[in-house]
This record gives C-alpha cells, sequence and structure tokens, in this order.
C-alpha cells in the first residue's frame, strides 16, 4: 500500500459567514464564502460601506461570484452596481423586481452554485412585490419579509400583507426549525434568529396568528415613508449606480411652484391629485386629475402621453410614495410637492374645484 491511498480526502471547511451592519440605515449586508474554493457572495450590499466590504473581500481573498439583492431596497441605496464594477461579481434579483441590466434573474426555487455550497431562492413576496430570501446551508437571509420579532412593511412598491403573510407562514415557516434567520435589518441590536424562534415569537406572525389579525396589524403601523425612498429606489433601479435625476424629489417644490406650472395651462403637463375619489371631490385643483395612491397602474397608458407629471395630495406623503410607484413603472420627469398639499393651495388663495 503506498502512502498516497491512505490518505484521507481533507474535510470540506463549513460556509463562512460575515455580518455587517450600517448604522445609517439600520441595514445587514452578508459576506458568504466557501472558504474551500475561496468563492463568495454578498447580499444587501450598501453603497456608502462599499470601501469596507471590499477591503474584507480582498483581505480575505476572495473571489465575489456575486452580488445578491433582496429586493429593491428604499431605505438606502445598494452597492451591487459599484461592486460589479470592482469585481465581476454578477447582480442577482429576484426576476419579478424587474430591475434591468442585471445578471442573473432567479425564479422561486432557483439555486446559485457557490463552491461546495448551493443558494436556494425562495420567492418571498409582500414587504415588495419582488422579495427573494436566500437559503443555504441551513440558514436563511430574509431581507425585509421576516425580521427578528416583526417583518417589513407592506404599504409601498407593491407591497401587500395578504401576500407577506403567506411568504412568512407558508414558505419560511415551513423551513426546518433550526434555521437561523439573517434578516435585512435590525433596530433593536439583535443579529439572528431562528425558523423556531419566529414561529413562537414573532409579534406579528408568530403563534399561528390569523391572517385578518396580521392585516389588522399591518394596517395601523401608521408608519412614515422611509427618508431615502425617492432617492433609494430609483437608484437602486439602476443598480446604485444608473439614475434618472428627474424622478428625484426636489425638496423645493412647493404649492407655489405647482401654481406657476398650473397657470401655463401646458397641454404637455399633467396635475394629479392622488388623494381618494371622496377627498377629490370635497375640493381640488381645477384641471387636475384624480389617480388615488395605489391605482397608478390602471392609468399607465394614459400617463405616457404627457412630457411632465406634477402630482400633489394633503400633505405631500402619499404624492411621494405616488411618485416612487410610476417611476418603478418606467415613467420619468415626475415632479411631486413632498411638504406640503391641498391646504396650502387653499391657504395661499388658489382657486378650487368642487
Ligand atoms: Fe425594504
Amino acid at each position: 500500500m503506498t502512502i498516497s491511498s491512505c490518505q484521507q480526502p481533507l474535510p470540506i471547511k463549513p460556509l463562512y459567514i460575515k455580518q455587517f451592519f450600517d448604522r445609517d440605515s439600520c441595514t445587514y449586508t452578508y459576506l458568504l464564502v466557501d472558504p474551500n474554493s475561496h468563492e463568495g457572495a454578498i447580499i444587501d450590499g450598501v453603497k456608502e460601506q462599499l470601501k469596507r466590504d471590499l477591503q474584507y473581500i480582498e483581505e480575505l481573498g476572495i473571489e465575489l461570484l456575486y452580488a445578491i439583492e433582496t429586493h429593491v431596497h428604499a431605505d438606502h441605496i445598494s452597492s451591487a452596481g459599484l461592486m460589479r464594477q470592482k469585481t465581476g461579481a454578477q447582480i442577482v434579483y429576484n426576476k419579478a423586481a424587474a430591475i434591468k441590466s442585471i445578471d442573473i434573474e432567479l425564479l422561486d426555487g432557483d439555486e446559485l452554485p457557490l463552491g461546495h455550497f448551493q443558494i436556494k431562492a425562495i420567492s418571498t413576496p409582500g414587504h415588495t412585490c419582488g422579495c427573494m430570501s436566500y437559503y443555504i446551508d441551513n440558514r436563511v437571509f430574509t431581507g425585509d419579509t421576516l425580521l427578528i420579532r416583526g417583518c417589513g412593511r407592506s404599504d409601498f412598491q407593491q407591497g401587500s400583507s395578504e401576500v407577506l403573510y403567506r411568504s412568512v407562514t407558508e414558505k419560511l415557516f415551513n423551513l426546518p426549525e433550526e434555521t437561523v434567520v439573517y434578516p435585512g435589518h435590525d433596530y433593536n441590536g439583535n443579529t439572528s434568529s431562528t425558523i423556531a424562534e419566529e414561529k413562537q415569537w414573532n409579534a406579528r406572525l408568530g403563534k399561528q396568528k390569523s391572517l385578518a389579525d396580521f392585516i389588522d396589524i399591518m394596517d395601523n403601523l401608521n408608519l412614515a415613508l422611509p427618508k431615502k425612498i425617492n432617492e433609494a429606489v430609483p437608484a437602486n433601479e439602476g443598480c446604485g449606480i444608473n439614475f434618472n435625476p428627474n424622478i428625484y424629489v426636489h425638496e423645493d417644490f412647493s404649492m407655489s411652484s405647482l401654481y406657476q406650472i398650473w397657470q401655463q395651462e401646458n397641454p404637455d403637463n399633467l396635475i394629479i391629485d392622488n388623494r381618494t375619489e371622496e377627498e377629490y371631490l370635497t375640493g381640488h385643483i381645477p384641471n387636475s386629475k384624480n389617480i388615488p395612491l395605489g391605482t397608478e397602474p390602471d392609468h399607465l397608458e394614459a400617463l405616457k402621453d404627457f412630457k411632465h407629471i406634477y402630482i400633489y395630495c394633503h400633505s405631500g406623503r402619499r404624492s411621494q410614495t405616488a411618485l416612487t410607484n410610476l417611476a418603478m413603472m418606467g415613467l420619468e420627469n415626475i415632479t411631486c410637492v413632498s411638504h406640503s398639499g391641498l391646504p396650502e393651495w387653499e391657504a395661499l388663495g388658489y382657486p378650487i374645484a368642487h
């Protein structure tokens, strides 16, 4: 017997996971590395932390294969585009996120090889329509679908409480109970959980909470919009590098700016009132079109006829969300009044139609 025939194959080293935190947005970024092949993947990189992440990738000698996103983020700009430029990593999204100029579009159940391991895509829409969770080696990276003792909101980016409930209870909660949960954010200093813990203790979805109870909770969150939503969503649609300045919120665009536009009576411009029909009927800007928040897709074809769209609501909150919705549908040249609304128009003595 020769010496070499007695040698055992080297044991496979376990997957290495590094968890990073971005303090500004409370975002977790994950670096996954197969120490056997030195191949790696980054999940949800933050643009402002690119230097930090690149340094680790270099120090650990990683060949970065993938820059993976769990969804189109509203609270920070992704580093995926820059990461691809710097490392050659392929950008990975759920196909349903409909992001252009990426490299790999995944469907539910698809697998990405990472050295000796496989990253399995689990489509988990609800927080947004294009959310994907990623399962690898007894861990699941859940983005904003399942947080520790909570979950992401469902009130923008084609979110749906019912869809979110089914994604968590019918998909994530069916993973093995010992699966470690790594969320996209945490605001309380927690770093990971398990499926067993969340099935029991998740405040919104645990203890077999009913769909009706969950929807009731989600309908009453009354959250402010993320600070960066109107910057981050359009930027992330260009993988964090190619974004269109015409769909940014211009903070100084006020009701008096809108009045000047209104006076021009330019048929290429459209002013949208995106409050409810009931609110619109109690008084609105003359010749404005009522497109209640959430119904934008029903009007897409008609909206394409205008060169510039202006949006207002009551306080500026809904108009900002509508701007993001329209931008996600591919429209450009949209401006909204982001810090006031019809009460200011009235206070300034401008005309009202009924
Ligand atoms: Fe999110």
